[in-house]
C-alpha cells in the first residue's frame, strides 16, 4: 500500500530552543522527513531561535550534524539535506529579555501561516507569548505550540493556560502530548470507530478489565533533575497513560473533529473515580549489582522518594464502564520497552467443556510499540485425538506486515507538526482537558506527599514491584508479561 502525501501550504515555523535536545533529535529531523516525502514545500521557512550568538551558516552546520545523527533519510542524501537547509534561517533572540524581537518580527512573512514552537522550559512560555504579542507577531492566524510538562499540578496548569490565553485564543494553542501522534494510538480510534465488530462488546457486560502498560527499559539517566520533581505519575500517567485510557474508554464522537473528540475525552476524565491509596503501587528501581544503576544514582536527592514506577486500578464511573476496572502500569528500567493496551473479555457465562488449566480467556491486545499491531487471543480445540481439550491461540497482525509495500511511517512529532500547519487540533490537548487530568491526579499525589510511605524498590531490568502483581492477583486477575 503506497501512502498519499498531501503537501501543506507554505508556512513560517519559528522554533524557540532551536539548539536544544528536542529540536535536534525530533523537531528538525521530523521536518526533514516531511520535506523528503514532499509534504513540506520548499517555500516553507523554518526560523531557528535561540540565545546563542551565531550566523545562519553556523546554525545550518549544527543542523546538518543533527540530521545525520537523527534523521534516517539524511544518510547519503547531501543534496536533499542542503535543499532542506536552504529553508532554514536563524535569529538570535533573548526569550526573557528585549534583544532580537524586532529582528524576528521583520523576518516573518505577512501572508504565510505562522507557527511558534516553544521547545523551551515552561517557565519561559509567558515571556515568549507576551513578547510575540507586544511585537505584533501573535496575529489571529498564528499558532503557538507548547511541550509538556504542562504544569506540575492543577494550579500551575491553570496559570499556564491563563498566561498563554493573554495573547492566543484556545484554537491557536497546540499542547503536545506526543503519544497522540503515535501511529497506533490513532489506530485505536480507527479500530474502535471504523469497525462495527467491537462496539457491541465494548462495555462492562463483555469486558472484564483493561490493562494499559507503558514499560520502558531506559532509566532516568541525564534527566534526574527534572524527573526527580515529577516522578512517573506526573511524567507519564497524568498525560500519556491518561490519553490511552481516554481513547479506549470514550464514547464514539459524532464526528472526527477536534472538539467532538476532545469533548468525549474530557467526559472520561471527569468520570474517573478517586483512587484509594490501597489501589496504587509506587516503585523505585534499585541497583542490580554489576549491571544496572539504581534510580537514586541519578536523582538530585540521593534519598529521593520519587517513584519511577506506578501501577493503579482506576474506575470509570459511567454506564459503559461501571464494574470494569482499568489497570494502569508504567515504569522505567523494566525488562523491556513495550507498550500495549490489553482488553480482556469475560468468560462465557456457561462453560460446557472441561476446565482448562491456565486459561486466560479472550483478549484483544493493541501493541503500541514496538511491532505495532493487534493480537486476538482466542480459544480453540486442541488438535488431535483423545477427547475435546481446549487450547489458546493468537491471531496476530503486525501492521508493518499487513501493509507491506510502502507505508510512510512517521514519527509522532512529524505528524503533529504537520497538523499544526494544517490547523488540525484533534491530536492536541485542550486546556480544559489538561486541567481535568490534573484535578484527578492532584489528590493522588497529595496523598503520597502526606504519607510517610516510600516507594517499593524493584530490580532494574525486572517486572516492577511485587505489590503491583498483587494488585491484580488479589482480584483473581494477572498482568500480561512485559515484553
Ligand atoms: C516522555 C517522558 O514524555 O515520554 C519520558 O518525559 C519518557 O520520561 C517518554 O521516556 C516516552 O516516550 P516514548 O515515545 O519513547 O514511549
Amino acid at each position: 500500500m503506497v501512502s498519499r502525501v498531501i503537501p501543506v501550504a507554505p508556512f513560517d515555523l519559528v522554533v524557540f530552543g532551536a539548539t536544544g535536545d528536542l529540536a535536534r533529535r525530533k523537531i528538525f529531523p521530523g521536518l526533514f522527513h516531511r520535506f523528503e516525502v514532499g509534504q513540506m514545500p520548499s517555500e516553507a521557512r523554518i526560523v531557528g531561535v535561540a540565545r546563542s550568538e551565531m550566523d545562519v551558516d553556523a546554525f545550518r552546520n549544527l543542523l546538518r550534524a543533527s540530521l545525520l545523527e537523527f534523521a534516517d533519510r539524511a544518510q547519503n542524501a547531501e543534496d536533499r539535506v542542503q535543499a532542506f537547509l536552504e529553508c532554514v534561517s536563524y535569529v538570535r533572540v533573548d526569550a526573557a529579555g528585549e534583544d532580537g524581537w524586532e529582528a524576528l518580527s521583520k523576518h516573518m512573512r505577512k501572508d504565510a501561516t505562522r507557527a511558534f514552537y516553544l521547545s523551551v522550559s515552561p517557565s519561559l512560555f509567558g515571556d515568549i507569548a507576551d513578547r510575540l504579542s507586544a511585537h505584533g507577531m501573535a496575529t489571529s492566524e498564528s499558532r503557538i505550540v507548547v511541550e509538556k510538562p504542562f504544569g506540575q499540578d492543577l494550579a500551575s496548569a491553570r496559570a499556564l493556560n491563563a498566561t498563554l490565553r493573554r495573547s492566543f485564543s484556545e484554537h491557536q494553542i497546540y499542547r503536545i502530548d506526543h503519544y497522540l501522534g503515535k501511529e497506533t494510538v490513532q489506530n485505536l480510534m480507527a479500530l474502535r470507530f471504523a469497525n462495527s465488530l467491537w462496539e457491541p462488546l465494548w462495555n462492562s457486560t463483555h469486558i472484564d478489565h483493561v490493562q494499559i502498560t507503558v514499560s520502558e527499559s531506559i532509566g532516568v539517566e541525564g534527566r534526574g533533575a527534572y524527573y526527580d520533581r515529577s516522578g512517573a505519575m506526573r511524567d507519564m500517567v497524568q498525560n500519556h497513560l491518561m490519553q490511552l485510557l481516554c481513547l479506549t474508554a470514550m464514547e464514539p464522537p459524532s464526528k472526527y473533529d477536534p472538539d467532538a473528540v476532545r469533548n468525549e475525552k474530557v467526559k472520561v476524565i471527569s468520570a474517573l473515580q478517586d483512587v484509594p491509596q490501597e489501589d496504587i503501587v509506587r516503585g523505585q528501581y534499585r541497583e542490580t549489582p554489576g549491571q544496572q544503576d539504581s534510580y537514586c544514582d541519578h536523582a538530585e536527592n540521593p534519598d529521593s522518594r520519587t517513584e519511577s514506577f506506578v501501577a493503579m486500578k482506576v474506575n470509570v464511573g459511567n454506564w459503559r464502564w461501571s464494574g470494569t476496572p482499568f489497570y494502569l502500569r508504567t515504569g522505567k528500567k523494566l525488562r523491556a520497552r513495550s507498550s500495549e493496551i490489553a482488553v480482556v473479555f469475560r468468560d462465557p457465562p456457561h462453560m460446557i467443556f472441561p476446565k482448562m488449566e491456565g486459561r486466560r480467556g479472550n483478549a484483544l491486545i493493541i501493541r503500541l510499540q514496538p511491532d505495532e499491531g493487534i493480537t486476538l487471543r482466542t480459544t480453540i480445540k486442541e488438535p488431535g485425538p483423545g477427547g475435546l481439550r481446549l487450547a489458546e491461540v493468537t491471531l496476530d497482525m503486525t501492521f508493518a506486515e499487513a501493509l507491506a509495500g510502502g507505508t510512510d511511517t512517521q514519527d509522532a512529532y512529524e505528524r503533529l507538526i504537520m497538523d499544526v500547519i494544517r490547523g488540525d487540533q484533534t491530536l492536541f490537548m485542550r486546556g480544559d482537558e489538561v486541567e481535568a487530568a490534573w484535578s484527578w491526579a492532584d489528590p493522588i499525589i497529595a496523598g503520597w506527599e502526606a504519607s510517610s510511605r516510600t516507594p517499593e524498590k524493584y530490580d532494574a531490568g525486572g517486572s516492577g514491584p511485587e505489590d503491583a502483581l498483587m494488585l491484580l492477583h488479589r482480584e483473581g486477575r494477572r498482568w500480561r508479561e512485559i515484553g
